[in-house]
């Protein structure tokens, strides 16, 4: 307990001695957020007026070697010593993943007890419902370090920046494939050989996947953009490409043209009610704000009708970030405990509207292509990408060896739609040897 006890600050409708905690999973987020609370426990005490306690702790194995210091009392393997508890008054999930972790946070809601989270998948996936819960039971339900991991993105949209229209919101938001994309620009690497030492330094997952194919961002974005455009947005609404097609010679294209390679999570808005939510590569022109967003960092840039641009920056995983995250959503909710305004801010109140088609969507878009090296076969790719009316904004054609070049566009905007048709007959031209790669490039 802390040094100095807090003292319960006047006024409010909050009775016991302390407000207890359960805990779903000690892992990597579990561990962060206990260490967290037990280093600052005095200080977050006397920030909520209340004095708080983690009274239990489910996990799998209680004899697991544990990263942070834990009274082995406090664990159990039975999830419904924490659900069942009456004297428990906010869970947090910690565990991840859909099952069992969303029969877990139901049960802990219907039995009226506050819920903190970091799932991004389980959010992605189950949020609509879930969020309908809570608010249908004026509950607390909150999940900051589902995004960003220690960025505060989600809280300060539904609060700070609520009194605005998003325009936009546009993200580096998963950071292994920000590293990855991050050496191989730095160390002009090629992809697998990058993968591989991601993975020995732990960075990447064995099974990468997740992050290399764009998953972890397409739940990510389909969670901001549910809460930027209060609107439910199912993860078969974004659109998703992976970085695993980025050659370090598109890398190296790239940055000759004064661009650098990054994946982005991209939701607008476009007219009254249609949205745009997409994770794909995107090539940043240098000066861009996220372009020097490198290693494991993420950033997020949230466009207002009032406040313009804001920027947001940090470490987006691991225990003491994401553990800040979860302990903050613990401290917001205590406080409302203490005042009886649980519900408060509705996790997210829901207005349909349409998903623009990937290949409506309009961007500039790079091309690169190997060809012969011989005459009129530019001007014939030229002729193609005019009839599919896409005029180009610089061209660079580059001998690679004797007989071949390599050539590089820049489009004007142009709808996806037109670039795949174009490729199509490009693909069969007389000297058109490979179409190398095609990126959208981001405003
Ligand atoms: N890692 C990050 O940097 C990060 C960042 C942002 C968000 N998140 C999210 O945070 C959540 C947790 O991630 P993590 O990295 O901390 O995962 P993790 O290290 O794999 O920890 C999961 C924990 O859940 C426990 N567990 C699993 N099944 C259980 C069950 N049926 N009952 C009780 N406990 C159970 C495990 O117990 P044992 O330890 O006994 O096996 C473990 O302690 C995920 O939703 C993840 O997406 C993670």
């Amino acid at each position: 307990m802390s040094e100095a006890p807090a003292q319960p600050l006047s006024g409010g409708v909050w009775r016991k001695p302390c407000v207890n905690i359960g805990i779903l999973g000690l892992g990597v987020v579990g561990s962060g957020t206990l260490q967290l609370l037990q280093n600052n426990q005095a200080e977050i005490e006397h920030r909520i007026g209340l004095p708080i306690r983690v009274k239990r702790i489910a996990v799998r194995d209680v004899n697991k070697p544990r990263a942070v210091d834990v009274d082995r009392a406090l664990l159990t393997t039975d999830a419904s010593e924490i659900l069942d508890d009456p004297d428990i008054d906010i869970v947090c999930e910690l565990i991840g993943g859909i099952d069992p972790a969303k029969g877990f946070v139901m049960r802990a809601m219907r039995a009226g007890k506050q819920v903190v989270t970091a799932n991004k998948e389980m959010l992605a996936k189950e949020g609509e419902g879930l969020m309908r819960e809570a608010s249908e039971r004026g509950l607390d339900f909150q999940f900051e370090g589902s995004v960003g991991g220690g960025i505060p993105i989600v809280q300060p949209m539904k609060n700070a920046l609520s009194g605005n229209q998003i325009r936009e919101v546009l993200g580096i938001i998963n950071g292994t494939t920000n590293y990855i994309l991050t050496k191989m620009t730095h160390e002009h690497a090629d992809f697998d050989e990058v993968l591989r030492e991601a993975q020995e330094k732990g960075y990447a997952e064995q099974d990468p996947t997740s992050d290399v194919g764009g998953f972890d961002a397409q739940y990510k974005i389909a969670i901001l953009s549910s809460i930027a455009f209060s609107s439910p947005i199912r993860i078969n609404d974004v659109y998703v490409e992976g970085i695993t097609r980025i050659q370090k010679r598109d890398i190296a294209a790239a940055g000759e043209l004064g661009y650098v390679i990054k994946l982005v999570g991209v939701s607008k808005r476009i007219g009254a009610d249609q949205l745009q939510v997409r994770v794909h590569p995107a090539l940043l022109k240098h000066s861009h704000p996220l372009a020097s967003t490198n290693g494991v960092y993420n950033a997020v840039l949230v466009k207002g009708d009032s406040v313009g641009d804001v920027m947001f920056y940090g470490r987006g995983a691991g225990a003491g970030p994401t553990g800040s995250a979860v302990v903050g959503d613990i401290i917001d909710t205590c406080r409302n405990l203490r005042l009886g305004a649980t519900g408060r801010v509705p996790s997210a109140s829901m207005v349909k509207r349409t998903i623009q088609p990937i290949e409506e969507v309009l961007t500039r878009h790079y091309l690169r292509m190997h060809v012969l090296d011989r005459p009129r076969v530019l001007a014939s790719i030229a002729g193609v990408l005019g009839d599919h009316n896409i005029s180009i904004e610089s061209v660079v054609q580059k001998e690679t060896h004797s007989d071949q070049a390599e050539i590089v566009w820049i489009t004007h905007n142009c709808p996806g739609r037109s670039i795949s048709a174009a490729l199509a007959a490009v693909r069969s031209l007389q000297g058109v040897v490979s179409i190398e790669n095609w990126i959208r490039v981001e405003e």
